[in-house]
């Protein structure tokens, strides 16, 4: 049942090519100019019309809801905001029927988010779901939405449900760019071409398993852990922060790498692992000033690079390479080596990867 791997979780790792093609399959049309979600067909008028749009998950789903949130106001230009699902359904919030709230859930039966959905139906908005269990509880309380076809998640770390919700957000972001006419004919046949295209990216990262292990190894009595991104990869901080204290149980944060000098920047000595996601986007200038910053303070420096890169090579203590894609998708591409480091961290320091302590993998109490 585990397909040769010693457990499920890098069993899902390394699904993830099949399980973002599964997501997309079907969906994306054969000339790369449209997409097409059989789901959404019967209130995306009212979805393309949304004067905002809030996206609620917990954990995991809500990183995958943070990186919805640019890609959306990248390519629709639509506001969104991203809430946990815990704190919408208590703090009375603001909501007008002309919102659509997204919920994002791999399984489908997260209390919190459930009651959240039900709190943002009584008060008139639209609300869909981006869900992998088929016929779960949130995807029948939602009045549309979007199945993940990841397959089943067995580990109790979200992996390829992850990278499937975002896959379905960059799908969704690009629909709704199409018909609000901010993502032009041409950016649309690049996008959906560079979508395509991750798959096979991603089996070439997962070549750099034995690499990552390596690392892992000089890591794996480390007590904390900083994990810094901009942009795209401010939520892949966090997931990957997420990744490793859930399963190693080693303290470790995600932060914007601009937030790091108010404040954490004060945690960093020569004994801090710094997790820097340091891929070619718009904001790379930006990210080498701040790994500057953490060797200033003899931080020992991890990037994940793009392929090729060789100023960051120079910088910084350990590189994992990435290859390079289109800015929008490049958080899906550097989840997978995050996935991988605490795969193996956790699994040198004897933990159970598949059933941490303390969780459980759907939380049905709030
Ligand atoms: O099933 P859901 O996506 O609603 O679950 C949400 C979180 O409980 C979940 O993502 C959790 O954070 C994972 N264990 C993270 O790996």
């Amino acid at each position: 049942e585990k397909g040769g791997f010693d457990h499920f979780m890098l069993k899902e790792i390394f699904e993830q090519p099949r399980s973002i093609k599964d997501t997309f399959r079907g969906r994306l049309s054969a000339d790369l100019n449209d997409i097409h979600l059989g789901g959404l067909y019967s209130v995306l008028p009212r979805l393309v019309e949304a004067k905002r749009i809030i996206l609620i998950g917990c954990g995991t789903s809500w990183h995958a809801a943070l990186l919805g949130e640019y890609l959306i106001e990248e390519l629709a230009r639509i506001p969104v905001e991203v809430e946990y699902a815990s704190e919408f359904r208590y703090r009375n919030p603001v909501i007008y029927p002309d919102d659509v709230v997204i919920a994002i859930s791999q399984s489908g039966e997260t209390a919190d988010t459930l009651a959240a959905i039900k709190l943002a139906k009584s008060r008139g908005a639209m609300v869909l779901g981006i869900c992998n269990v088929v016929g779960s509880s949130i995807p029948r309380e939602t009045h549309a939405g979007v199945y993940t076809h990841a397959g089943p998640e067995i580990g109790v770390a979200s992996t390829k449900a992850f990278t499937a919700q975002v896959t379905v957000l960059t799908m969704i972001a690009i629909l709704l760019g199409k018909h609000r006419k901010t993502v032009t004919n041409e950016l649309a046949t690049t996008l959906i071409n560079e979508l395509g295209s991750i798959p096979a990216k991603i089996e070439r990262i997962l070549e750099s398993n034995s690499k990552i292990e390596a690392i892992a190894r000089l890591f794996k009595d480390s007590t904390n852990f900083l994990y810094l991104g901009r942009g795209y990869f401010f939520p892949v901080a966090l997931e990957g922060a997420l990744k490793l204290k859930e399963i190693s149980y080693i303290h470790a944060e995600g932060y914007p790498a601009a937030e790091m000098k108010h404040g954490p920047i004060a945690l960093i000595d020569d004994k801090m692992p710094v997790v820097v996601i340091a891929a070619k986007d718009s904001s790379y200038d930006k990210v080498v000033s701040n790994i500057q910053e953490v060797k200033a303070r003899k931080g020992i420096v991890i990037a994940i690079v793009s392929e090729g890169d060789t100023t960051i090579k120079g910088m910084a203590d350990y590189t994992i390479e990435i290859p390079e894609v289109h800015e929008t998708m490049e958080g899906l591409l550097a989840v997978v080596p995050l996935q991988l480091l605490s795969y193996h961290i956790a699994l040198m320091r004897g933990c159970n990867v598949d059933q941490p302590r303390n969780l459980a993998k759907s939380v049905t109490v709030e």
